[in-house]
């Protein structure tokens, strides 16, 4: 390429990655997938490696995160917080640990641990009390979020042992699969846009000028890091993580101590389908060089330390087809479509439907019944229809429609011009009926023992409850 070419590409990448990176960062919205984040990045990376003159002082390239939310007060970190370098396939880590190897000999141990897909805060204790919490930010300047963190219960407000002075430990604050499911379904119910990923979820949630708000979804904590350990006599990262369950601050558990390529590439692979069954969203593994001494011999370029990689899973796509287009009929009378589709197995399990959410969804994708689609997992939990394979199509396929009445009570059904959502408005059909009955008697409200769905379905169809 030449240099004009490749003048005008990095301008190009410059702007398409600031863009997303304000989507991710900022307004907890992105656009495109991790993966093709770091793809762009990373060609960016390869046009100022070839050409060192296109490097500006303001490249996405040195960036780590986004800039504060306005309305919070910010934080000055008073260590910076720098992101990772990754590994976007095994070669690309066996290249990192053979570096490793070269410069402080040969079965280096490092501790892998699962790369948890969340929002990076960094906390702080003195005499063992927490007083203040902040997010990443840019690195160097976060968002006081102090109030909002004390709303996770998991995080201690006094350490199970007093540690005198300052403690400063970071980790991760993000939603489990389960609460994400949760929290998108009554967010579909409701009308409202849905958050991609748990880790944009938990970053709407912390990022909250209402710690009510907070406080009502249900945020997890994990810590992995505590800043100046040597401080506190800590020599090694297994040795961290121990101290920090020790002090009553919540770690993942599933680390280990690798002394080869092979045993790191052995806990991917067992990694690699445990994440499935791990209630929180892992996107990948973090690979760190055990001896903390030993780290600033290697240092750290703009953004990230030499001694740490995350290795990140690619992303489970597969192919099926869309038999057929359901409606359901929701609590508040949304009428949301799924796809039936045929099986296929996904991130852990049988996929068999997918929300196709809303009419507009379907017509932005123009998925229609018959077409061969690419399906994913949102947070490696809901099933989701990415894209429609064009080139498979015969002419035969169906485009859908939302009927224009209730497919369970008849009722016409309507749309308000502010919603996406198309709504059933009888508010005596019985599926908005069972639905609201499940919700009364659900452990979020009235936690009534015994009432599951058959015996409801029996009392609204028996018409005993109205
Ligand atoms: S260590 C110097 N360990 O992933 C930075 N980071 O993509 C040390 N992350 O910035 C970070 N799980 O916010 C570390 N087990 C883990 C992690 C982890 C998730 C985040 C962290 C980091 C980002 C890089």
């Amino acid at each position: 390429m030449t240099f004009e070419l490749a003048k005008i590409r990095a301008a190009e990448l410059r702007e398409l990655l600031s863009r997303n990176a304000r989507l991710y960062y900022e307004e907890d919205a992105p656009e495109i997938s991790d993966r093709d984040y770091d793809l762009l990045l990373r060609e960016l990376q390869e046009l100022e490696r070839g050409y060192p003159a296109l490097v500006t002082a303001d490249s996405p390239t040195h960036r780590v995160g986004g800039a504060a939310k306005a309305g919070f007060v910010k934080v000055r970190h008073a260590r910076p917080m720098m992101s990772l370098d990754n590994a976007l396939s095994r070669a690309e880590l066996a290249s990192f640990y053979a570096k490793l190897e070269l410069s402080l000999g040969a079965n280096v141990p490092v501790v892998c641990e699962p790369k948890i897909d969340g929002l990076a805060v960094s906390l702080r204790y003195e005499d063992g009390v927490f007083v203040q919490g902040a997010t990443r930010g840019d690195g160097t300047v976060g968002e006081d979020v102090t109030a909002n963190l004390k709303t996770i219960q998991t995080l201690p407000l006094v350490l199970a042992e007093k540690i005198p002075g300052v403690l400063e430990v970071r980790g991760e604050v993000c939603m489990d699969k389960k609460g994400f499911a949760l929290l998108n379904a009554a967010r579909e119910e409701a009308g409202e846009p849905l958050f991609a990923n748990p880790r944009n979820a938990a970053a709407g949630s912390l990022r909250q000028l209402d710690p009510k708000v907070t406080a009502s979804r249900k945020l997890k904590l994990y810590l992995y890091q505590v800043v100046d350990p040597e401080k506190f006599g800590i020599a090694a990262q297994s040795a961290m993580l121990g101290w920090l369950a020790r002090a009553g601050l919540p770690v993942q558990g599933a680390d280990a101590r690798c002394t080869s390529i092979e045993e790191i590439e052995s806990y991917l692979d067992a990694w690699a389908q445990a994440r499935f069954d791990h209630p929180i969203d892992t996107d990948g593994v973090v690979v760190k060089l055990d001896a903390i001494a030993l780290r600033e011999e290697l240092g750290a370029t703009a953004k990230a330390p030499r001694w740490a990689i995350a290795y990140k899973f690619p992303p489970e796509q597969k192919y099926t087809r869309v038999k057929d287009v359901l409606v359901s009929v929701g609590r508040t009378g949304t009428m949301t479509p799924t796809a039936i589709l045929e099986p296929v197995h996904l991130s852990g399990t049988v996929v068999q439907r997918a929300s196709l959410h809303n009419q507009d969804e379907i017509d932005r994708k123009d998925v229609r019944v018959g077409d061969t689609v690419w399906v994913h997992k949102a947070g490696e939990i809901i099933p989701e229809v990415m894209r429609v394979e064009f080139g498979e199509r015969t002419g035969e396929e169906v485009p859908f429609k939302i009927p224009p009445l209730c497919p369970v009570c008849g009722a016409e059904a309507v749309r308000l011009p502010s919603e996406v959502a198309i709504r059933c408005p009888n508010r005596s059909c019985p599926a908005q009926l069972n639905e609201e009955i499940l919700h009364f008697v659900s452990r979020a409200c009235m936690d009534i023992n015994g009432i599951g769905e058959k015996l409801v379905a029996q009392l609204t169809s028996l018409g005993i409850v109205k």
